[in-house]
């Protein structure tokens, strides 16, 4: 089912020059099943026209309190009650004041006011702005009367300048919106994931390592964190970004993923081992680079530690162990041979033969094996796959009850 069936969400869009990323946001609203309708301020009207909100919700684009029209077909008290959610992409400073302080001079902070829908924000500004007192005690307002707040983001600015205040990519202010919906079947829980390649140096320039990406990982822990748990992510060598509300541990060697997931082991009730750790490292890190000399190198390779198998013999094994399995054939025998051998309680079996998925990929399907069933978790992004294995880790933590 697509993330957002169901939902009926009110996009607010403020005057900022990030307001023509909210066509984008928009659009992937309605890919994830959302109904929209969009409401713009005064001001976000002078930075992109209505015609393209229009034609992307499906729905007139409303901006004004006094629109006869508008009214007679869905009155603005009629609208705050449709929504299940407001989202406000780009929220301006003013408009994060407005907010605050509870006023309704327009349609959109009347909307906020009259509706009981989440309110979420997702503040676009200059870095100045956002970091003046004055938003900053209102966005603490906001945040304490429950609102929840999507970035800024960091990086380049619109005005020339560099800091905080970009617009958070529409990527993430939709999967921000998917994870407040998901109900909290994970809160109290302390979930552990590992997840990327790991990097074995050869010497100071060269290294053995792999195609994973660490996507899988990030979207299983950032759906743990959707779900209410506590999470904590122990990375090997990826650019990904740290998933909202998740304490990061990076790593780059098996060697050292292993030491950072036994220490962090006794305080948590589910492992997911999603890394794709090395079997073989160098056997020694040489100090200096290797010279080019004779036609054939030599490098002597040592098996590495298996943390998973680790983690399921532990005297302090968490109540829900999970292993991950890239398989080619006999997915089936292959998975469910680790599941014994490894002394697992889930193992998520994944065909990277298949094209499309996978490695490097930001499409995944799975087949997750268990001593006595089976889920097969149909092909589609990792955020939604994640979420879907996330759901069947809380069922099987309430069966073991
Ligand atoms: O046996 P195989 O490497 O195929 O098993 C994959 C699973 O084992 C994954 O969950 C991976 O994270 C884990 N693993 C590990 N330590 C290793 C090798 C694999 O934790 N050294």
């Amino acid at each position: 089912m697509a993330p957002l069936q169901g939902e009926r969400i009110l996009l607010g869009v403020s005057g900022g020059i990030a307001a023509y990323k909210a066509a984008e946001v928009l659009r992937r609203l309605r890919d994830a099943g959302a109904q929209v309708r969009v409401v713009m301020t005064a001001s976000a009207l002078h930075f992109v026209g209505p015609t393209t909100f229009q034609a992307l919700s499906g729905h007139p684009v409303r901006s004004s309190l006094w629109d006869e029209a508008a009214e007679a077909a869905m009155g603005h008290i009629e609208l705050a009650r449709w929504t299940t959610r407001i989202l406000i992409a780009p929220a301006t400073a003013n408009t994060i004041a407005r907010l605050a302080q509870g006023r309704a001079n327009d349609l959109l902070s009347t909307l906020c006011l009259a509706s009981e829908a989440p309110l979420l924000v997702a503040p676009a500004m200059n870095r100045v702005m956002w970091a003046h007192p004055a938003t900053q005690a209102n966005v603490a307002t906001l945040v304490a009367r429950g609102v929840e707040l999507l970035g800024p983001a960091e990086g380049d600015q619109a005005c020339g300048e560099v800091g905080a205040g970009r617009l958070l990519d529409p990527d993430r202010i939709v999967a921000a919106l998917v994870a407040s919906t998901l109900p909290p079947r994970l809160a109290g829980k302390r979930v552990l994931v590992s997840a990327g390649p790991t990097f074995e140096d050869i010497d100071p320039v060269r290294f053995i390592g792999n195609r994973s990406s660490g996507k899988m990982g990030f979207a299983v822990a950032a759906a743990a964190r959707a779900m209410g748990a506590q999470v904590t992510l122990v990375a090997g060598p990826v650019t990904l970004p740290t998933p909202a509300g998740v304490r990061r541990i990076d790593v780059r060697r098996a060697a050292q993923m292993r030491a950072a997931v036994l220490a962090e082991l006794p305080a948590h009730d589910v492992y997911l081992g999603a890394a794709a750790v090395a079997d073989y490292a160098p056997a020694e890190t040489l100090p200096q680079k290797i010279k080019k000399s004779g036609e054939t190198l030599t490098i002597v390779l040592q098996r590495t530690a298996d943390i998973l198998a680790d983690v399921a013999a532990h005297p302090q094994r968490p109540g829900l162990v999970v292993g991950f399995a890239a398989e080619t054939q006999d997915m089936e025998a292959y998975a469910r041979d680790k599941l014994h051998r490894k002394g697992l309680d889930l193992i998520a079996a994944n065909d990277v033969g298949r094209a499309g998925q996978g490695f490097e990929c930001d499409d995944n399907a799975l087949s997750v094996f268990w001593r006595e069933g089976r889920l097969d978790i149909a092909h589609g992004p990792k955020s939604r796959v994640a979420r879907d294995l996330m759901q069947l880790v809380a069922d099987r933590l309430e069966a073991s009850r």
